[in-house]
C-alpha cells in the first residue's frame, strides 16, 4: 500500500502479490476554454486481492471522478492506473461498477431481466461466457434479481420501479458479472434503512464468497457503512483530493449489523474518522 507522505497511515504490511488495483500519482484537472478545476492531486493507493476499501470524502472533492478514472471512462491528467499490474486503456472486463446516478443507468425499453443482461450485449463480455445460452443467462439474472428482492419484477420495465428498486437492479447486474473488482459509488443512497442494511450484507456476502477473491472499492458518505463494509477506510481531503487518513478495519470478517456496530473497535474507528472529518 502506498499513500502520499502526509497521510496518517495505520494499515497492515502490504500483502504479497500484484495488487488488483494501483493508482500511482494520479492527478485530474478538468479544463474548459474558460476555466480549469484541479480535482485530484497526486493520489497513490493500492487495493490488494480480496480487499474492500471504503472511500470517504467531502461532497465535490473528486470521489466519482476517481472511480470514473479507475473504470477507464476518463483518463487521468497525470499518473497512471494499473489493474492486475497492467496500465488500463479501456474499461477492464474484470471490473463492474455501481454508478452514483442510477436513474440514467437502466434502459427504459428493456425489461428488468434484460437490463441485468446489458453487460452481455458487449461481444467481448459475451465471450467470457461462451457456453451459456441467452436462456441460461436469463435464468441466472432472475436468480440475482431474487437475491435483491426483485423476483416479482423480472418482466417489469424500469418505469414501474421505485428509485431504490432500480438501484437494486444495478446491484444484481454488477454482481452477476462476477468481476474480480467491484467499484461502487454510493450504491445504497436511494434505499430505505432496512433495505440498505440488507443490501450491504448482500454485497459483502458476494464479495467474500465469490469463487475467486473479489475486491471492492466503495465510495460513501456514511461513516458507519464505510467501516461495516470494508477492510480499510481511506479519507480524502477537500478538492483537490488526496488521501489524508488510511485506517485498517480490525474487525473480524464475519459481521452482523447489530453486534458489529456495537463493537468497541467499531465505535473507536467511528470516533477517529468523525474527528478527522470534523477537522477537515
Ligand atoms: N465532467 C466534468 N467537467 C468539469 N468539472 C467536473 C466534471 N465532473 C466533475 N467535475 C467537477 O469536479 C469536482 C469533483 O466532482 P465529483 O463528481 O468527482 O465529486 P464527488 O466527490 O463525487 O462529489 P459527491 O460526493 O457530491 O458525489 C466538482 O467540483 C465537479 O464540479
Ligand atoms: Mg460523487
Amino acid at each position: 500500500m502506498t499513500v502520499s507522505s502526509a497521510t496518517a497511515l495505520r494499515v497492515p504490511p502490504p500483502s504479497s502479490g500484484t495488487p488488483v488495483l494501483e493508482l500511482v500519482g494520479v492527478g485530474k484537472t478538468y479544463s474548459s476554454a474558460t476555466k480549469s478545476v484541479d480535482v485530484l492531486r497526486d493520489v497513490s493507493l493500492s487495493v490488494a486481492r480480496g480487499q474492500t476499501v471504503a472511500i470517504l470524502g467531502p461532497s465535490g472533492c473528486g470521489k466519482s471522478t476517481l472511480l470514473r478514472i479507475l473504470a477507464g471512462l476518463i483518463p487521468p491528467t497525470s499518473g497512471e492506473v494499473r489493474v492486475h499490474g497492467d496500465v488500463i486503456r479501456e474499461t477492464p472486463l474484470d471490473m463492474a461498477m455501481l454508478p452514483q446516478d442510477y436513474s440514467q443507468a437502466l434502459l427504459p425499453w428493456r425489461s428488468v431481466t434484460d437490463n441485468v443482461l446489458v453487460p452481455y450485449d458487449a461481444t467481448r463480455r459475451r465471450r467470457t461466457r461462451p457456453k451459456s445460452s441467452r436462456a441460461e443467462l436469463r435464468e441466472e439474472a432472475c436468480r440475482f434479481l431474487a437475491r435483491v428482492g426483485l423476483a416479482d419484477f423480472a418482466d417489469a420495465r424500469p418505469v414501474e420501479l421505485s428509485g431504490g428498486m432500480r438501484q437494486r437492479v444495478l446491484i444484481a447486474r454488477a454482481l452477476m458479472t462476477r468481476a474480480s473488482l467491484l467499484l461502487m459509488d454510493e450504491p445504497f443512497s436511494a434505499l430505505d434503512a432496512v433495505t440498505r442494511l440488507a443490501s450491504q450484507d448482500l454485497v459483502r456476502e458476494v464479495l467474500r464468497n465469490a469463487d475467486s477473491p473479489m475486491s471492492g472499492l466503495l465510495v460513501t458518505h456514511d461513516v458507519d457503512e464505510a467501516i461495516y463494509m470494508s477492510d480499510r477506510v481511506v479519507l480524502l481531503s477537500t478538492r483537490p483530493a488526496r488521501p489524508v487518513l488510511d485506517v485498517f478495519v480490525d474487525l473480524p470478517p464475519e459481521r452482523d449489523q447489530i453486534t458489529t456496530r456495537a463493537d468497541a473497535r467499531f465505535l473507536a474507528l467511528r470516533a477517529e474518522l468523525l474527528d478527522a472529518i470534523r477537522k477537515g
